[in-house]
């Protein structure tokens, strides 16, 4: 059947697939037929991902991106690569008058600096293929706006941005495709779990235009999108999912 949107054997790397939003991305991109790599920091969480899985030959990768040291053995255990996801990440909710060095550091290597990093070495040792797509999961908050008590999460979301329009133009010619998705409120336990009480939540939800907050699903499909042929020709370019949030 004619379908531009397909990744059935595809090989993809995704990071942060022990929980939420990475594992909703492994598994709808594993039901789509594609070959995965997954990697995240809790081995329940995710052996729990790779067994929901569809298809045979995926790969769990345990790893702690807050060291970049762990790269190199991340990257060797891979093979070439149709596409990478970049999913891995924390939020730390803290005003902006009492941040310290070594909390925004600890924020900026796991959101930032491994993710980069880690493209980098991915490149370094051709394990991205010509065609390749890398994307990004980062996030309306930083891109389009803020939270209170949010600078730390929103700057390091906003550099991801960046590095996304620089790293598209460094790798055009290599023919590697770098894009991000920049969700709004996604129904994970970043969020949910006791970080927003009920009354909270039901004055937030008013917000969106939507009238809901996004589902893993959603933003998996998006980004199933920029891994796909259907895409060949997109690049540096971000995918916003919000519901309509931000156009409030
Ligand atoms: N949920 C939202 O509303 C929302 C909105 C916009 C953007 N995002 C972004 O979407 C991404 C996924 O978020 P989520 O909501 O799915 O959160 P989540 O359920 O908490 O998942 C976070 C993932 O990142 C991994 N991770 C965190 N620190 C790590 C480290 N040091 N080394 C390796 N892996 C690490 C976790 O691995 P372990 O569980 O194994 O530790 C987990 O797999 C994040 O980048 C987040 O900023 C989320």
């Amino acid at each position: 059947m004619y379908n531009p949107f397909s990744i059935e054997g595809k090989t993809i790397f995704i990071t942060g697939a022990s929980s939420g939003i990475g594992r909703a991305t492994a598994i709808e991109c594993s039901r789509m037929g594609a070959v995965l790599f997954i990697t995240g920091r809790n081995p329940k969480g995710l052996q729990e991902t790779y067994d929901k899985l569809e298809g045979n030959g995926h790969v769990q990768i345990l790893a702690d991106l807050s060291d970049s040291l762990n790269i190199p053995d991340i990257v060797d255990q891979l093979s070439p690569l149709d596409g990478a996801v970049h999913c891995a990440g924390f939020t730390n909710m803290t005003p902006f008058q009492f941040i310290g060095e070594k909390d925004l550091n600890a924020i900026m290597q796991v959101n930032f600096t491994a993710p980069a990093l880690l493209s980098q070495a991915l490149v370094k040792t051709k394990k991205l293929k010509k065609g390749a797509s890398v994307v990004f999961i980062s996030s309306i908050s930083g891109v389009y706006c803020s939270s209170v008590a949010g600078s730390m999460y929103s700057a390091s979301k906003g550099a991801v941005n960046g590095l996304v329009k620089g790293m598209a133009l460094d790798l055009a010619p290599r023919k590697i495709r770098v894009n991000s998705v920049t969700p709004g409120m996604i129904d994970t336990h970043l969020f949910s779990e006791g970080a927003i009480t009920e009354e909270l939540f039901r004055e937030d939800i008013k917000r969106y235009p939507l009238s809901r907050y996004g589902q893993p699903e959603e933003v998996a499909h998006a980004v199933i999108y920029l891994l796909s042929d259907a895409t060949q020709w997109i690049t540096g370019s971000n995918l916003l999912i919000d519901g309509g949030y931000t156009l409030l």
